[in-house]
């Protein structure tokens, strides 16, 4: 009963939600943005319901990788784990033509607003799936996606267990070019979530190709981004 009475009161709020989330769209697009205030933007859009913009990054460290992903000029961006597309706002102003999102829950509500993240003159659009990343079938739709072409940057940020990152990573690098990049969310090993357990992957990583990490304060508890570089051979298999 509680879920259909919040259903019906979020389709009731959408309209004005959706007023407000394309107002404050079109405040972001009037002038060109820094990186800074794209990832300000991306910490501070807001919005309510299914038209709410936000993502919860410490500045310093997603600024790093936007700034590393922005030096390898990508032309398409895949992320596994959109949640309220904050980081999609920041990828879409990165990506010369495309950003793949996906997330287990539906984003066909979120559709409208998503896909006019690109700022003006972009040529990037942004595609949202909805679905599974462990189900080979949705593996499958993103290769579609894809159509042969490889992704420069892939962002991880779904599942945080051990096995469903591990899966993620080992499922979806061979989409990412050599020379690209994989970067990981919530590497550092103190986490305020039992079910947080990418350090484990990241340990296992480490050794296999150049990495870095952006980490704002070596005590915190949870967040850190991690990214593997993928070298010319492809991104590494795991060792036994
Ligand atoms: C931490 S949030 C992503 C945050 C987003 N990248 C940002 O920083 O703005 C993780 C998201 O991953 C999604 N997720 C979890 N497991 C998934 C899976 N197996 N396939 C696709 N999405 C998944 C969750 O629904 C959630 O919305």
């Amino acid at each position: 009963m509680n879920a259909v009475f919040k259903k019906l009161s979020r389709a009731l709020r959408h309209p004005f939600n959706a007023r407000y989330a394309f107002k404050r769209l079109k405040d972001y697009h009037a002038q060109p943005r820094s990186l800074d205030e794209v990832v300000d933007w991306a910490m501070n859009f807001g919005g309510g319901g299914y038209m709410r913009i936000k993502t919860l990054q410490i500045p310093s460290e997603i600024t790093r990788l936007a700034q590393a992903v922005r030096a390898i000029e990508p032309r398409i961006i895949l992320e596994i784990g959109a949640a309220s597309g904050g980081t999609a706002l920041i990828w879409s102003t990165l990506a010369s033509e495309r950003v793949i999102t996906c997330d287990l829950q539906d984003m066909s509500h979120q559709a409208p607003l998503f896909t006019r993240l690109p700022p003006p003159g972009s040529n990037c659009t942004v595609t949202l799936l909805s679905g599974d990343s462990h189900d080979p079938h949705f593996n499958a739709r993103v290769a579609r996606e894809l159509n042969g072409r490889q992704v420069d940057f892939l962002f991880i940020d779904g599942d945080h267990t051990e096995q469903g990152v591990t899966a993620d990573y080992l499922d979806y690098k061979e989409f990412v070019r050599p020379g690209g990049l994989i970067a990981f969310h919530d590497i550092v090993e103190r986490q305020p979530l039992p079910t947080n357990q990418v350090y484990h992957l990241w340990k296992r990583l480490k050794p296999l190709a150049a990495t870095e990490e952006f980490v704002n304060d070596p005590g915190q508890c949870g967040f850190g981004i991690g990214v593997l570089h993928v070298p010319e051979q492809g991104a590494p298999a795991l060792p036994a």
